[in-house]
């Protein structure tokens, strides 16, 4: 292991060039200064940089292998995003600026909201929310508003058990009652298990599409047809939006109220605890519940609207991850209607071929065509008393990043794997020769298997404890709490 900053710093050196100021803080009356160290290392230049070289090296990110982390993939995005995000009149701006200062950011979050309401054929978006998570939760908060508005008092949400996990847990917050409904032998939901369960309490169906299992909902018009029938709404997770690009448009097949993961689709990396985009899109006729502030234009010129009488409030600070906006913004433009179709042709495409060689050796519980994942099952290698723990922690032995493990829930032992589309053949094919190594590993020599990793910095953790008590803070080397006075 290497050895944390706080253990490296040692008193006196330094890697700033701060000049000393002539401002005395006792001019300041009442102001709380610190009483004693900080408690910060004390670090030459040269050293950080080398401290952080060394755990970029050690650690495993996009610029140095695929990431087949199904549903919270990752994917290259192109570089130049991040320029664009990073130049001083978007990264620079202040959001309590007058409106007539940054008509340009404005302008772009209009088109933003306008280019992502054709790819959805919704009506209007929020760019507020920050997370998928936030996404659906503010979604759900518009469900509930829509209702009280007709005096409707519906309770219950039908989430499907191929729904993503974060779906039931938005449904909890807002106050509505999750009930779930059980796929079919396909993987898809029976709409005849749907009429049967539907009720004048349901106020939405949430369903995640592509489903987790990657799969498209093939009775998608039937489903739309019997909630409506129901008067309740349907929610779309759209995380997966990557699957559907200039192929489906949400709101042609019925759906009402949706989200996007920008920090997946659109030109930022997903996973890292963010900075990312929820944002959220809905028809017609619950356009007015969505937060606020708004986007509007009037005459060629761009202002925020901060009243709305129908409008849930906001649900974050200003106007949400506006850098992560402006990628998605430049992500757009640089794909094109056809670049955007591509995208999601490429990412079933690699999925479809990925899934074909991995279940050479791996149960593939739905074998039928995939979008743009699909889940596998270490279950037939379970005879050799060898896990999809095993798999995964030997895959990071050949030095792989390991696919999404134990979800979703309805499939024993799964390895959910999401190429994505920006890997090329000859990665995908390394990737299922590895998995064929593996499995032929199990039966030879299951041992080294329980072993693994064998090959990283640190070999197997005991996660349960690492996420339920973690240590989050450095004890200060001066023998304070590390956070100074
Ligand atoms: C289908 C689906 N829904 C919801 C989420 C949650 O998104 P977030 O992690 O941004 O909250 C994800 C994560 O990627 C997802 O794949």
């Amino acid at each position: 292991m290497s050895r944390t900053i706080f253990e490296k710093g040692i008193g006196g050196k330094s890697g700033d060039y701060l000049p000393t100021g002539d401002f005395s803080l006792d001019t300041i009356e009442g102001i709380r200064t610190r009483k004693g160290p900080v408690g910060l290392p004390e670090i030459g230049e040269q050293d950080i940089i080398r401290h952080y070289v060394e755990l970029a090296s050690k650690n495993y990110h996009i610029d140095k292998g695929m990431y087949p982390l199904g549903s919270c993939t990752m994917k290259y995005n192109p570089v130049v995003n991040e320029e664009i995000a990073g130049l001083g009149g978007f990264a620079g701006l202040h959001p309590e600026q007058d409106d007539d200062d940054v008509q340009g950011a404005l302008e772009l979050m209009y088109s933003l909201e306008s280019a992502l309401c054709e790819i959805c054929g919704m009506s209007a978006f929020s760019l507020q929310p920050v997370a998928g998570a936030h996404g659906e939760m503010t979604g759900m908060m518009v469900a509930k508003d829509y209702f009280r508005s007709r005096g409707e008092e519906r309770k219950t949400v039908i989430v499907p058990d191929s729904a993503h996990g974060t779906n039931p847990a938005s449904v909890v917050i807002c106050g509505f009652e999750p009930k779930t409904m059980a796929s079919d032998e396909h993987g898809l939901i029976d709409p005849e298990v749907l009429a049967a369960q539907i009720g004048d309490d349901t106020a939405v169906l949430m369903l995640t599409l592509p489903n987790t299992l990657g799969l498209f909902e093939k009775e998608i018009a039937r489903i739309a047809e019997i909630v409506h029938e129901a008067g309740a709404l349907i929610y779309m997770d759209g995380a997966n939006m990557n699957a559907l690009l200039g192929i489906v448009r949400p709101g042609a097949i019925g759906i009402d109220i949706m989200h996007l993961n920008l920090h997946k689709t659109f030109g930022t990396p997903h996973g890292g605890g963010g900075p990312g985009s929820g944002p959220v899109g809905v028809r017609e006729h619950l356009a007015d519940f969505l937060p606020v502030p708004r986007v509007v234009v009037e005459d060629g010129k761009y202002s925020r609207v901060y009243e709305s009488k129908n409008s849930l409030g906001r649900v974050h600070p200003w106007h949400g991850n506006f850098n992560v906006c402006v990628k998605a913004y430049a992500y757009i433009c640089a794909c094109g209607s056809e670049g955007l179709r591509a995208v999601s042709e490429n990412a079933i495409v690699n999925a479809n071929y990925l899934m074909k060689k991995v279940g050479q050796w791996y149960d593939i519980k739905y074998p039928g065509p995939c979008m743009h994942e699909f889940v596998a099952s270490g279950r037939n290698l379970k005879q050799y008393d060898v896990r999809t723990t095993d798999i995964a922690k030997r895959l990071l032995d050949y030095g792989l990043h390991a696919p999404t493990v134990y979800f979703p829930l309805i499939v024993e032992e799964a390895l959910m794997i999401e190429p994505v589309e920006t890997e090329k053949k000859e990665t995908l094919d390394n990737f299922a020769n590895v998995m064929e190594k593996i499995a032929i590993e199990a039966k030879e020599d299951p041992e080294l298997l329980h072993e693994a990793p064998l090959t990283t910095p640190v070999r197997r953790l005991d996660e349960a404890s690492a996420a339920r008590s973690p240590e989050l803070c450095w004890p200060g080397l001066d023998g304070s709490d590390g956070e100074g006075d």
